[in-house]
């Protein structure tokens, strides 16, 4: 049964946020026929490409938002860093989600914290910095080596630092401006898996298999579905997701991080208050992808079905990939090395400047076993970033 207060197609829907997790949400919404409005500052950004409509002002502009609010039947977000107080305020006039209640726990490491711990599920030894008398006390408390984190506005292992020593960890506070933090202890990783789940406001879940998460400076390099691990395991991953979900009374796609331990203890590392990177599987190998679930939930639908149709390994392309002056033919990498195989699925984000460690495009390995398909998506790796 579908409830009658459903949002369904030619209706618009309005997202904040305009990278490449927004303009997955806009082809995925534009397919089932929803209309989309994107609000983000950026002139070009890769979601408004694809919107019906952008409106191009700072996430704070209230005419911006009044426009929102007039014209779209529900708001999501794609982006953590949108102020939480947006959300709420959006909230007065269309059901948003997630909600900005939730987006500030999330947005915040030290409330992400402060909430897992509260709660019960396990996290590595942290230690909360607002002051800088308060350093010592926290190396003392992780240990060292430890991570210095800011508390707010870190992405791609961006705001964060290693420390060796309690100078290093002064110095580094200082440098981040002496913004609160989160100073953690340095966990011996064996593996990092995410569980991407989407949650409906009448409290139904469906959860994705366990991605296995292989970073690289930071950034996710490659994601690996199913991740490698035993059934319990899986299973444990799954269950303190959904419970996470369920205390947050989420709505909408959200992503756990957890660290897996060479001790084999499972730590969440962090919450993704929207589709994650590490769920790009999802549209080259499932029934429905993450960004239709986004839709679906946003909407008042009954979940996709999740099945998982083949194992896929899924390859970030960054930026470093282009040498020098961008989309000059010669430093465009070679895209055929990609789509000269069947079972390769590229993707890319439109955007028209490359960066090193900026996430220009991904493409997904499929097929019906893991061993050929994760040497068929390495192979393919090695040869675009080999000297051309
Ligand atoms: N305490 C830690 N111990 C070991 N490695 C860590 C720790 N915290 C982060 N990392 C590494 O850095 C990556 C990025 O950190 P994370 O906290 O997920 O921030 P973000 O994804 O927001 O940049 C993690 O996926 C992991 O590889
Ligand atoms: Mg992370």
């Amino acid at each position: 049964m579908i409830a009658s207060d459903v949002i369904l197609p030619n209706a618009t829907l309005g997202i904040l946020g305009g990278g490449q997790l927004g303009r997955m949400f806009v082809v995925a919404a534009r397919t089932m026929g929803y209309q989309v409005t994107v609000l983000d500052p950026d002139p070009d950004s890769p979601a408004a490409q694809l919107a019906n409509t952008h409106i191009q002002a700072e996430y704070t502009d209230q005419a911006a938002l009044d426009k929102l609010a007039e014209t779209c039947a529900a708001i999501t977000t794609e982006f953590e860093n949108v102020p939480a107080t947006v959300l709420e305020y959006l909230a007065k006039f269309l059901p948003v989600r997630p909600s900005g209640a939730v987006v500030a726990i999330t947005q915040d490491r030290i409330r992400e914290k402060n909430f897992l711990q509260s709660n019960g599920f396990k996290t590595a030894r942290f230690a909360i910095i607002e002051k800088s008398q308060q350093v010592a006390t926290a190396v003392q408390h992780t240990g060292l080596p430890a991570v210095l984190k800011l508390s707010r506005l870190g992405y791609d292992g961006k705001g964060q630092k290693m420390v060796h020593t309690l100078r290093e960890a002064q110095q580094a506070y200082q440098d981040f401006g002496a913004q609160p933090a989160v100073l953690e202890e340095l966990v011996a990783i064996k593996m990092e898996i995410s569980i991407i789940l989407v949650r409906s406001a009448d409290g139904s879940m469906s959860t994705y298999p366990p991605s296995e998460n292989i970073h690289r400076n930071g950034i996710l390099d490659i994601g690996i579905v199913p991740a490698r691990i035993a059934p319990a395991l899986t299973e444990v991953a799954t269950q303190a997701a959904q419970h996470i979900a369920d205390k947050l009374q989420y709505c909408g796609v959200m992503a756990v991080e957890f660290f897996l331990t060479q001790a084999g203890e499972l730590l969440v590392n962090e919450i993704a208050p929207r589709p994650h990177n590490s769920g790009h599987f999802t549209l080259d190998a499932c029934t429905t992808s993450q960004f239709e679930q986004q839709v679906r939930s946003l909407c008042g639908l009954p979940l996709g079905d999740v099945t998982v149709c083949q194992p896929s390994v899924m390859v970030n392309i960054l930026g470093d990939l282009w040498e020098g002056d961008l989309w000059h033919e010669k430093n465009v990498p070679d895209w055929t090395k990609v789509l000269r195989h069947p079972h390769a699925k590229l993707h890319l984000y439109g955007k028209q400047e490359a960066r090193a460690g900026r996430k220009m495009g991904h493409y997904t390995c499929v097929g019906e076993n893991m061993k050929d398909v994760l040497t068929l998506a390495l192979k393919i790796q090695n040869e675009l970033t080999s000297i051309r």
